[in-house]
């Protein structure tokens, strides 16, 4: 029979920082798919299944065009979602979708991303510094996780030193989920006032940066911004949480992280399973663009399915003994940077700074540890899209 789930999809299990609900984890064992009741009792469906998840992900029947976004709640105030404006590819299907993201894909390769390590080595040191300097407590979600991403993508996309950080707090207080709608606004029109002045800046004067390398193409200068945000939205805010949440599960999990500062050989296996752990984004919608039978559903047209990356990422048919940490877990395949045409861009860099600053990390701070009790740390609201901490306060022995 089909089991119906009405816990938000984007909620954790209440006292469990890691995990995703109860109900979450239970709909998964009654069939991969379920259908779930929006606030307001309108039905839709969710998907829990690893295996299903990658299906959706990877067949055009499902779009992620923003104005077909038919989040129930949103129908019912009758509102009309217009379309993803010019760049903003991350909501955009074929062919719109490859405009944008084509002329991106070589500036973000392996080889690329690993040409960047030296410069993240760098700036994680400085930070370290920085921390070991002001002596215990800190709270590493401002002296550690936010500023190295944020660096990294001011520095990609050639914004200038002195603007660094007004440009940081208009992207904190957009992103961070818990300001009023007024401060919202005002913050989204900043940021976008920003990019625009720096695009005509690159424009005039190109320097040695992603924005600058892309004015050689017939991309206007509206959708070079509409590139930015996508590129500071998508990236800051989710590496940034998978180092403050990612370091909360290691000090949560004192033997895993003994296990690598013993052996730096782990590191490419860790991060993965960290990844797959804590699977900050959490989760993503599609369209059904026609009638799809899914896990032997229909799904119809025009429908709106919830994917749950971090149910899917705790499967027990996919990973063995799923809800357990284990950084030396062989098996990778994790969906915490989706699958398919929209697949994380960024992944290559989001590795390199995680792999550079999870060990730096362990190794400065043999001691680290909570300087508050574990449920004392402040997690985000579950209504927030990425998942993470607000602050960490740490300590250690000097
Ligand atoms: C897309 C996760 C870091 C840029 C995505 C998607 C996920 C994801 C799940 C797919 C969304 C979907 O299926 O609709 C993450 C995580 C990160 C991370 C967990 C950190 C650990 C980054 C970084 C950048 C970046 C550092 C770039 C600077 C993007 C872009 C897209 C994307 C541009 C849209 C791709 C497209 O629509 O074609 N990311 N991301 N991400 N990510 Fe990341």
């Amino acid at each position: 029979s089909l089991h119906t789930v009405t816990t938000l999809p984007t909620a954790r299990r209440p006292g469990c920082p890691f995990d995703p609900p109860g109900e979450l984890v239970d709909a998964r064992r009654h069939g991969p798919i379920s259908r779930y009741t929006f606030p307001g009792g309108v039905p839709g469906w969710l998907i829990t299944g690893y295996d299903l998840v990658r299906s959706v992900l990877a067949d055009q029947r499902f779009s992620s065009r923003k104005e077909l976004m038919r989040h129930p709640a949103i129908d019912i105030a009758g509102m009309e979602i217009p379309p993803a404006p010019p760049g903003e590819f991350l909501l955009m299907d074929e062919p719109r979708h490859g405009r944008y993201r084509k002329p991106l894909v070589g500036r973000f390769t392996v080889r690329r991303m690993r040409q960047l390590t030296e410069r993240v080595e760098q700036i994680t040191a400085d930070h370290l510094d920085a921390v070991e300097k002001a002596g215990p407590p800190a709270d590493l979600v401002t002296a550690f996780a936010k500023p190295i991403p944020s660096i990294v993508i001011c520095e990609l996309l050639g914004v200038p030193y002195e603007d660094r950080g007004r440009f940081q707090r208009q992207i904190d207080t957009f992103l961070g989920g818990e300001t009023s709608d007024e401060d919202l606004i005002a913050a989204y029109t900043a940021t976008q006032q920003y990019l625009a002045e720096l695009v005509a800046a690159k424009r005039a004067n190109p320097t040695d940066d992603v924005l600058s390398d892309l004015m050689d193409t017939d991309l206007t200068d509206e959708e070079l911004r509409g590139m930015a945000l996508i590129l500071l939205a998508a990236g800051f805010d989710t590496t940034a949480n998978m180092l403050a949440l990612g370091t909360f599960a290691l000090l949560s999990h004192p033997a895993q992280a003994a296990a690598w500062r013993a052996d730096p050989g782990l590191t490419d296996r860790a991060v993965e399973e960290l990844l797959r752990y804590l699977s900050v984004a959490k989760t993503f919608m599609r369209t059904a663009l026609e009638d799809v039978e899914l896990g032997g559903q229909t799904i119809e047209a025009g429908t709106t399915v919830i994917l749950s990356y971090n149910t899917a990422n705790r499967d027990p048919e996919r990973f063995s003994d799923p809800h357990v940490l284990d950084l030396r877990r062989e098996n990778g395949g994790h969906l915490a940077f989706g699958h398919g045409i929209h697949q994380c861009l960024g992944q290559q860099l989001a590795r390199v700074e995680m792999r550079v600053a999870f060990p730096a990390l362990l190794d400065r701070f043999p001691t680290l540890r909570l300087a508050v009790p574990a449920e004392e740390v402040e997690l985000r609201p579950e209504t927030a899209d990425i998942y993470g901490v607000k602050s960490l306060p740490v300590t250690w022995d000097v």
